[in-house]
């Protein structure tokens, strides 16, 4: 049967990866001549792009000589958060930025004003299908229209270079090539929709510890063959309208002045024409910024461009033809997004509207990884089900940080299985609560905000959803300015769920009073951290300021009073702090009790464990990989309950399952976006098989090779080279726990033949999987590449491609993978240059790098 395309990132199928067109392009000849027909639309395609880039040029360069240099200046400045000024003088609308990757947040902060949350970008990545995360793309343009955004700051490229890094979910794989054919597909789905995109963070910010200062030591070669791989996929294949560069230094520069990283390599090697952004605060200074390459320091009003850039133009400090430079970078960005007068947008035609929550719910049913099925265990027999986990009722659909977005509804585990199974057919334990922070006041508040001036006299109010409040520049509720705004206080009522003792606590730095039904528990100061930067304190723990005894079902009267205030360095004006709660807290032991006696009445145990938002988030690192709470104890019990234990894991990135061969089935399911539950039910019963492979190597961090994130003297040494993920795991001779590229579906597949044909040039393997199961199923054929001359210095094998096929019970399907020249090269540091390493290699084709069928030799 038909092989689905693998890669079609941008408007033409990829030549580094894709399945074939049914039995078509079965013989090499055919693959030759799909490939030749592929260069010729390329070409034409390529002729049409350099017209319309010409004519876009041409009134970008009109515009430039237009505007004088303290325009020019203030243009490349933030105005605010999100959103550079306008310039009518030249018909340039303001430009509107806006955080990515799982959903469009818009320039407000709040539950007020919902978007689609899509699962984890590790989750995009599970799925290895490039064609889906560019429909990811399609939709997320989508919603920045209707937001009024230009630009997605998404997505995230980096690698998981330690499995501590707290911001994995937030990227996609381990692997340089995964994440750049996921990536090319995003953003061509993004651009298609003539929204831009950002791919970010530039370069080698792989962990999050000391993130503004970090000097990350890499060398070339790993640089080239690994960090810097993603973003030259995507340059290359899906001509991004934008970068944005890091917080962290590299090999001693920081990467908002890399002149070597940002002029010579992605602008002049790589020929990229975006804009380059830097991440939030990380421009440092006016003449090394703009000289490295910086377009845009955001956000603003106060940044190292604007008035500064001008002045020091104006004191022969800086050249302006470096303004000017970065002034077209910008003009170029807003001609393509349709916000410069006098040039049409790059896309005129925008695709077809897309259905949020459907997408939502297929790319979260296609990315979960099933790592483990005893017995045929999934799918579910008809029966009663146990469902058990504090995160199958409040389920953790995203991660936290800039990432975060407000979805219009969840679809918890809990919700997704009790519609999809018979009446009666679930029950509910908690098991154990591994929330051992507090979280947003939410469930049970009532809440609004009022703002005072310094007389006390309310000057307006606004809406409070949650008790997160986050205000950002102008984003402030009707008759509010930073001026007459002395304090806010969000006051309302509180229901409580359960009687017992109810924790409420506060985040955010400054002067709060806090009143629970009637007693004052708090009124002091709350201090920032010694190294915190002006948004740190909005990613730190809330702190717990007050115990009250409450009745289950009697309201209270709940206000906290925040005194507004900003700090001198801050560069734009903030108001941010939340009132969080927690219910009171059962007896570990007792709640482990009561799911284990669930689950032996029960036919099938399920339990969903999961981090929480201290574990996995922007901000800083993971210590452990180790399930928060007694969740593990709670896994172990409730298995030697019931030999039918499915455990479903909600984390973004790698958790210890020490449990794992106690129970019967393992299904990881990463952040799953606001349709989670769905999607797992549609797992569980089995309407669908999960379609998801490890992107990702999972074990324990005793066995895993690299786990380094915290730096000493301020320096984080890649002493690793070129070895990370499963390249470091095979070189160690180590076993994980479950390898790079494993899942099951829910039918079985043979691999009958691998042919291959070319040269290093084009390298094509034409591969013949059949379905030997007795259900219909998709398969990811994997291809690695593996020199068969032993080279200490080379990854013993790498994944060099990959496609997707369906096919029904007992049908063959057929996929095409043609390899990157790439996958033969390795970077030699003393010529500076990419350089074939000569020699027969394997083309090892699989399931999983672990799992490797059949394979097939080439000379190069
Ligand atoms: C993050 C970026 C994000 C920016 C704006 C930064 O802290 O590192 O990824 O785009 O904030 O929210």
């Amino acid at each position: 049967m038909a092989g689905t395309p693998g890669t079609p990132p941008a408007d033409e199928p990829s030549e580094a990866s894709e399945a074939s067109e049914a039995s078509e392009a079965s013989e090499p000849r055919k693959a030759r001549e799909a490939r030749k027909a592929r260069k010729a639309r390329k070409a034409r395609k390529a002729r049409e792009a350099r017209e319309v880039d010409e004519a876009r040029e041409a009134v970008v360069e009109a515009a430039l000589g237009r505007l004088d240099l303290d325009a020019k200046a203030r243009l490349l400045s933030g105005q605010d958060m999100w959103s550079l000024p306008a310039l009518p003088e030249i018909g340039l609308r303001s430009l509107v930025m806006s955080d990515g990757p799982i959903g469009v947040r818009g320039v407000r902060w709040t539950a007020d004003d919902p978007s689609v949350a899509l699962p984890s970008p590790t989750a995009l990545a599970a799925t290895w299908d490039p064609g889906l995360a560019r429909r990811a793309g399609v939709l997320l343009a989508q919603e920045a229209r209707r937001k009024g955004v230009h630009v997605l700051l998404a997505p995230t490229v980096n690698l998981h270079r330690s499995p501590l890094g707290g911001r994995h979910f937030e990227a996609y794989s381990e692997d340089p090539y995964l994440t750049g054919l996921i990536g090319a597909g995003y953003v061509a789905g993004v651009q298609s929709g003539g929204v831009g995109t950002t791919v970010k963070h530039y370069v080698a910010n792989d962990a999050e510890t000391d993130r503004f200062t970090v000097n990350n030591l890499v060398s070339e070669r790993a640089l080239r063959e690994l960090y810097l791989a993603p973003f030259e996929i995507i340059v290359e294949n899906a001509r991004p309208w934008g970068i944005m560069t890091a917080y962290n230094t590299v090999n001693g520069t920081t990467m908002t002045e890399h002149h070597h990283l940002v002029n010579e390599v992605l602008r002049g090697e790589w020929g990229f024409d975006g804009y380059n952004v830097s991440d939030w605060t990380a421009a440092r200074s006016t003449k090394d910024a703009i000289e490295g390459g910086l377009d845009v320091a955001m956000p603003g009003p106060r940044t190292v461009y604007g008035a500064p850039l001008a002045q020091a133009v104006r004191g022969g400090d800086v050249e302006e033809s470096a303004v000017d430079d970065a002034v077209r970078n910008v003009l170029r960005l807003a001609a393509r997004v349709g916000a410069l007068e006098g040039v049409a947008p790059a896309v005129t035609e925008l695709p077809e509207t897309v259905d949020g929550g459907a997408l939502a719910r297929e790319i979260a049913r296609r990315s979960f990884v099933l790592v483990r099925n005893e017995r045929g265990t999934l799918p579910l027999k008809p029966g009663t089900v146990a469902l058990i986990g504090a995160a199958a009722r409040e389920a953790r659909v995203l991660g936290g940080g800039s990432a975060t977005v407000f979805p219009p509804r969840i679809v918890s585990p809990l919700d997704g299985l009790t519609a999809a199974l018979p009446d009666g057919a679930v029950g509910y334990a908690v098991g154990a609560d591994p929330d051992t922070e507090l979280a947003v006041a939410d469930q049970g508040f009532e809440l609004r905000a009022v703002c005072r001036d310094a007389d006390g006299n309310v000057v307006g109010t606004g809406s409070a959803p949650s008790g997160l409040i986050q205000w950002m520049g102008s984003d402030l509720p009707d008759g509010v300015t930073h001026d007459n705004l002395h304090t806010v206080e969000l006051t309302g009522t509180f229901t409580p769920r359960g009687t017992g003792t109810h924790t409420f606590g506060v985040k955010g730095v400054g002067a709060f009073r806090l009143t629970v039904d009637g007693t004052t528990y708090y009124d002091d100061v709350q201090r920032p951290a010694d190294d915190d930067g002006p948004f740190e304190a909005l990613l730190r723990a809330p702190v717990p300021r007050a115990e009250a005894e409450l009745t289950a079902g009697e309201t209270v009267e709940v206000s906290l009073t925040h005194v507004v205030a900003h700090p001198e360095n801050a560069p734009m004006k903030v108001v941010g702090f939340t009132l969080a709660h927690r219910e009171p807290q059962r007896d570990p032991d007792e709640l482990i009790a009561e799911a284990v006696e669930a689950a032996r009445r029960a036919d099938t145990a399920v339990v969903v464990v999961a981090t929480t938002d201290r574990v996995e988030s922007e901000g800083f690192d993971r210590k452990d990989l180790v399930l928060p709470g007694r969740q593990d104890d709670l896994v172990r019990a409730v298995a030697a309950a019931n030999p039918d234990t499915v455990v479903v894991v909600n984390s973004g990135s790698p958790v210890e399952m020490p449990w794992r061969e106690e129970v019967a089935a393992v299904l990881l399911t990463w952040f799953p976006g606001q349709e989670g539950g769905a999607a797992l039910a549609d797992v569980l019963t089995g309407a669908h098989e999960p379609g998801g492979r490890l992107p990702t190597t999972w074990g324990s961090l005793a066995d895993a090779p690299v786990t380094q994130v915290t730096p000493a003297d301020g320096e984080l040494h890649y002493s690793e080279g070129v070895f990370i993920g499963y390249r470091a795991w095979e070189k160690a001779g180590r076993t994980p726990s479950y390898p790079f590229g494993h899942g099951l579906g829910y039918t079985d597949w043979a691999y009958e033949s691998v042919d291959v044909d070319g040269t290093a040039d084009g390298t094509t393997a034409t591969v013949r999987v059949r379905n030997t199961g007795e259900r219909p199923g998709r398969e990811v054929v994997q291809v690695y590449l593996a020199p068969v001359e032993p080279d200490a210095g080379r990854p013993a094998r790498r994944l060099a491609g990959f496609a997707d096929v369906t096919a029904a019970p007992g049908e063959t399907a057929e996929a095409v993978v043609t390899l990157p020249r790439r996958a033969f090269e390795v970077w030699d540091e003393e010529t500076g240059a990419w350089t074939i390493v000569k020699g027969s290699y394997e083309i090892q084709v699989g399931r999983s790098i672990a799992d490797r069928r059949i394979t097939a030799t080439i000379n190069v």
